[in-house]
């Protein structure tokens, strides 16, 4: 489990990361923040496109990030929404993240929550 220092920052990343949401058909702005394996921590939001079906999730943009940048594995993924109700990954996003960890953290918050997670409670089995 990561320190509460590094929980913070990955905070603080996907919330700024929010804020460059890209989201004007569903006005559902996210951000993310991917932890690898050297404690580095990349910052994705959702892009979202005329072309609906176009549309990238805050989390895939924050792990292919990761991965451009020289990460070789992710420990943490966390999810931010301005929302109530916390906001989970989706199915893909899920099978993305299990391609680059055994069973990272996946911590979802707004800005009063944060709730922990293990990559397995929200996807037991992943295909491949
Ligand atoms: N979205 C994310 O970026 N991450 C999630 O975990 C859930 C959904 C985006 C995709 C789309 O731009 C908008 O939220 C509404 O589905």
């Amino acid at each position: 489990m990561m320190n509460k220092v590094t929980q913070n920052k990955m905070l603080a990343a996907a919330k700024k990361a929010a804020l460059h949401a890209y989201a004007p058909y569903s006005d559902f702005k996210v951000g993310a923040a991917a932890l690898d394996e050297q404690g580095r921590i990349y910052a994705g939001c959702n892009v979202e496109n005329t072309s609906y079906g176009l549309t990238i999730c805050a989390e895939r943009a924050a792990i292919f990030k990761a991965v451009c940048a020289g990460a070789k594995s992710i420990k943490a993924v966390l999810v931010f929404t301005d929302t109530k109700k916390l906001t989970r990954p989706c199915g893909a996003c899920l099978q993305v993240i299990a391609e680059f960890g055994e069973n990272p953290e996946i911590i979802l918050a707004n800005k009063s929550i944060m709730r922990r997670y293990r990559l397995k409670d929200l996807l037991p089995e992943r295909f491949g």
